[in-house]
């Protein structure tokens, strides 16, 4: 076994298709998954691939410092990529302590772990945190985000995400912690949870529910299928520079209602319906507080010095994810039980 790799948060949405793309690339290296299997972690995601002789799963609370210690001792991981986290947005408005405590807190006690287990011996090893672009705030009509632009979070998410990576950068600057940060735009794709646009309003079309549009509809996202998002961490993790940040994204800009009435057309089209979910479903609703208006994410960094494109147009991406949705009714029916309805009603009744 050349190298032992621990992936937090590999039951998730991302992690889950990370964990797939490194465990077929790299049969030699171990890959230990790190997850609590909170709501958003599913072990389904990862049911081709759980018997791989090169993957272990370790149930574990990154809250844990105890735990995290002991994971380090028994498995001594040359490396980290770190994607555990409370992910949404508007969860965070319901409760934002439990984004401080996962993704700020969380983070610190792993790079506790690692300096502790590394002490100062940092030859081959690598921490890398995953974040995301909302740290940077919003966007008017123009401009994009580039690594050096300022932080300015407006949600407790992306205020929590931003904590983790002051924290992370901190950790490189004080101690010589061999670290990397990477900020991407919005994800979508297979095995996404139900709660995000996309898949949100492609499981409302099949079950004919409202499609709960915020505001005006027309705030802008950049949108990257999982796959290419995947890609970029392995190469980032393998080649890129330490102590760098990188930005990751299509060049791939959607105003919200555009996106849905794209996704609407489409599923219209698969599933054989001849009357519109557009005109049938589309409900404007109040608008998140907070609401960004636009993010845009200027990938040039990345496609220079590390080679990294995007695979896949946003048209095939959308199509490919709808008609995973589509063969995938168990997995979203197991998904959209017991604690996914009383999130749906208590985030968009009376909205
Ligand atoms: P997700 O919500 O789908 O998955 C999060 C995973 O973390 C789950 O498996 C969950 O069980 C696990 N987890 C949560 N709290 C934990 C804890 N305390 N201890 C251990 N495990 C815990 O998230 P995602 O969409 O896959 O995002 C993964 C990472 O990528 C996050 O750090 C997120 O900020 C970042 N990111 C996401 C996007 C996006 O569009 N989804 C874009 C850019 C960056
Ligand atoms: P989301 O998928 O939650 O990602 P983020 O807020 O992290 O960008 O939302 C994407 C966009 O879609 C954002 O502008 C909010 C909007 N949105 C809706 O209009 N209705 C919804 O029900 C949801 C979940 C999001």
């Amino acid at each position: 076994m050349k190298k032992t790799i621990f992936v937090t948060g590999g039951a998730g949405f991302i992690g889950s298709h990370l964990i797939r793309l490194l465990i077929g690339k790299y049969p030699e290296y171990r890959i230990v998954n790190l997850d609590a299997l909170t709501y958003a972690g599913n072990l389904e995601n990862l049911s081709d691939v759980e018997s791989s002789p090169n993957y272990f799963l370790e149930r574990v609370n990154i809250l844990d410092v105890e735990a995290l210690d002991a994971l380090f001792d028994q498995y001594q991981p040359e490396g980290v990529i770190h994607l555990a986290a409370e992910s949404h947005v508007d969860r965070s408005i319901l409760s934002p302590m439990d984004f401080v405590f996962t993704n700020v807190i969380g983070t610190v006690n792993l790079l506790n772990a690692a300096k502790k287990k590394w002490a100062g011996n940092f030859e081959g090893k690598r921490f890398y945190h995953v974040s995301t672009d909302e740290v940077f705030g919003s966007l008017g009509e123009t401009g994009f985000f580039t690594e050096t632009t300022p932080y300015d979070p407006h949600s407790p998410y992306s205020a929590s995400k931003a904590s983790s990576d002051h924290f992370v950068r901190a950790y490189h600057d004080t101690y010589g912690l061999p670290t990397v940060v990477s900020n991407c735009s919005n994800n979508y794709g297979p095995n996404q949870f139900p709660e995000k646009l996309i898949p949100l309003f492609i499981n409302n079309v099949i079950q004919r529910k409202p499609l709960p549009v915020y505001g005006d509809g027309l705030y802008t996202r950049d949108w990257l299928f999982v796959k290419d998002h995947a890609l970029a961490i392995d190469k980032i993790f393998h080649e890129g520079l330490t102590g760098q940040t990188y930005n990751i994204g299509g060049f791939n800009e959607w105003r919200n209602i555009d996106i849905v009435k794209l996704l609407c057309g489409l599923v219209d089209e698969k599933t054989g319906r001849t009357t519109s979910s557009a005109d049938e479903l589309i409900t404007y609703v109040k608008d998140r507080p907070g609401h960004d208006r636009r993010y845009a994410i200027d990938a040039t960094k990345i496609n220079k010095e590390l080679g990294w494109s995007p695979s896949v147009t946003f048209e095939e991406g959308l199509s490919q994810t709808i008609d995973w949705y589509l063969a995938n009714t168990e997995w979203l029916s197991h998904v959209t039980s017991g604690e996914y309805n009383s999130y749906y009603e208590k985030q968009y009744k009376g909205r």
